[in-house]
Parts: C-alpha cells; structure tokens; sequence
C-alpha cells in the first residue's frame, strides 16, 4: 500500500530576482497526516506550499506526487485543494454556487455538482446558509465556504496557507476544531501553514519548524495523532508541554535568524 502522497528531495527555490526562497528541503508527506509549517515570516512556508502544488517550479531537486510526475496526478484521479488566508468568494454567486465552482470547471454534470454541494455545506456546517450570498456571511462563515469548496473535490491533498490567520481567536479555535474532526474522520492529508504555535500544537500530527535566511527545515516534531483534538486537549497538561517545546524551538529559530541578520 502506498502510505507516501507527496515527497521532496533536496527541492531548492531561487526566485528570478536571485532571492533564495527555500536551500535543500527533504520532506516526506504520509496518507492521513497533518503536517503545519510554522516558522518566521518569510522562511518559506508559501513557497515550500506552492512547489508543492506545482504552482511553483523547483530550481533545484525533485518534487514527486504519488511516486510520479505532477502531471499524472490529475490524469490518475488524484486532487489537490489549497485554501488561502482569504477566502475569495464570488460576491455576485451564493454559497452554493461558489461551492460547485471547482466542479463546474471541471464539467462535472449540473445535477450531480449540485447533488455534493450540500455534503460539503453539511462537513463545514453550513447547511443552513446554501442560499445567502458573501456579504450576508461572517467572516468565520466566509472561510467555512472556502473549505467547503476545497472539500467538495473530495482532494487527496488539502493544502492550507494560514486560512485563519484574519479570525478572532475564538472563531480559529472552533474552525481549528471543526478541521481536526474532519481530518481525522476522513483520514484527510492536510499540510497547513500558520503563525501561531498554539494551532499548530492544537491540530498536528507533525509539526515542521521551518528557520529564515535561507528558508529550510530546522526541526520536526511528532505529536501522538491519537490524542483527541477537542476543547480538553487544548486544556490539558499535554497540550501545555508540546506548546512549551514548540516555544522553545520558534525561540532557537529566531535567534539564528537574528544571528544571521547581524553577520549582514
Ligand atoms: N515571487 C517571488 N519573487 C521573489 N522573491 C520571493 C517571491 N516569493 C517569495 N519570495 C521570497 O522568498 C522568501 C520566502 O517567502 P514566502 O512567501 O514563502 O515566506 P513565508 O514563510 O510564507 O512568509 P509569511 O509568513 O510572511 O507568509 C521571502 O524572502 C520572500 O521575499
Ligand atoms: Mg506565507
């Protein structure tokens, strides 16, 4: 059984303008994981993404999807979803038709677009407002429909580059809550990028700390999968301790960067 979606092998990226985005990444992204990127601005997290999601050619290095090249994946059935930090919504369509976008790109048939709209509507919660347009929507909602319409898809791999990263706290929380019931109930493999070490802890299985200058990866740390992603865990004592190590290890990261900016 192939565990394995996507691999990087010593994948560097150096922009036209010679900035060097990422120096040699290895990365191996396994069938069911949550992997979170975390790490200053400006490391590479975007770009370690947008490689990932061919948006963005390596200079170096390989980037392999299923054991093959990017152009197999869709001609194998395989999809990838990515969700940005705005959710980009047509403000001139309603819920349900900016869900059924990628589908209606596809071709997919009107009826059976329409018939998965409302699962989706229904994993995020949503149901209820099929029939509202954006601007009737909270910001918590608009984001709800973004990954509504990533998950109608049904994606073998859903990206995410901070998708919460504009909500109040309360609101992240509870869509972080909602992200980890679907992940784990689906076995969704997700890489998620954030700034805030408490989500990154929060949802996890494993967590890449990424340090700047250039961007690469500094440390991995694995968080028992197993552990019940709920209101209870981000109380508990567990929950405190991996925050605490993930605090120490963004504070090593930031003293190299600091290191590096004085060396200038
Ligand atoms: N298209 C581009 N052309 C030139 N340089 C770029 C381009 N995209 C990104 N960079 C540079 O590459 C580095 C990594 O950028 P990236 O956007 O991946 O960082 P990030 O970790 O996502 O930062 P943030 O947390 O602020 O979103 C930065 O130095 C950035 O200025
Ligand atoms: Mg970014």
């Amino acid at each position: 059984m192939v565990t394995e979606t996507v691999t990087l092998q010593a994948v560097e990226k150096v922009f036209p303008n010679g900035v060097r985005g990422l120096a040699p990444v290895d990365l191996n992204i396994r069938q069911g994981e949550l992997v979170t990127l975390i790490g200053p601005s400006g490391c590479g997290k975007s770009t370690l993404l947008k490689l990932i999601a061919s948006l963005h050619a390596p200079t170096a290095g390989s980037v392999s999807w299923w054991g093959g090249d990017f152009s197999r994946v869709g001609s194998e059935g395989r999809r990838l979803s990515f969700v940005f930090q705005d959710p980009t919504l047509m403000p001139w369509s309603n819920v349900t038709t900016n869900v059924r976008l990628p589908l209606d790109l596809d071709g997919v048939p009107r009826a059976e677009a329409e018939a998965r709209v409302l699962p989706a509507l229904e994993q995020v919660g949503l149901s209820h407002a099929a029939t509202r347009f954006p601007a009737q929507l909270s910001g918590g909602m608009r984001m709800r429909v973004s990954i509504a319409r990533a998950l109608v898809t049904k994606p073998d791999l859903l990206l995410m580059d901070e998708p919460f990263g504009a909500l109040d706290e309360f609101t992240r929380n509870r869509l972080d809550e909602d992200m980890a019931r679907l992940c784990a109930r689906d076995g969704l493999t997700t890489i998620f990028v954030t700034h805030s070490l408490y989500e990154a802890a929060f949802l996890s299985s494993r967590v890449i700390v990424m340090a700047a200058s250039p961007g690469r990866i500094y440390a991995e740390y694995a968080i028992d999968p197993g552990m019940p992603r709920d209101e209870n865990f981000r109380l508990s004592n567990e929950f405190a301790a991996i925050c605490r190590d993930l605090n120490a290890l963004l504070s090593e990261v930031s003293h190299l960067d600091h290191r590096t900016e004085q060396a200038q």
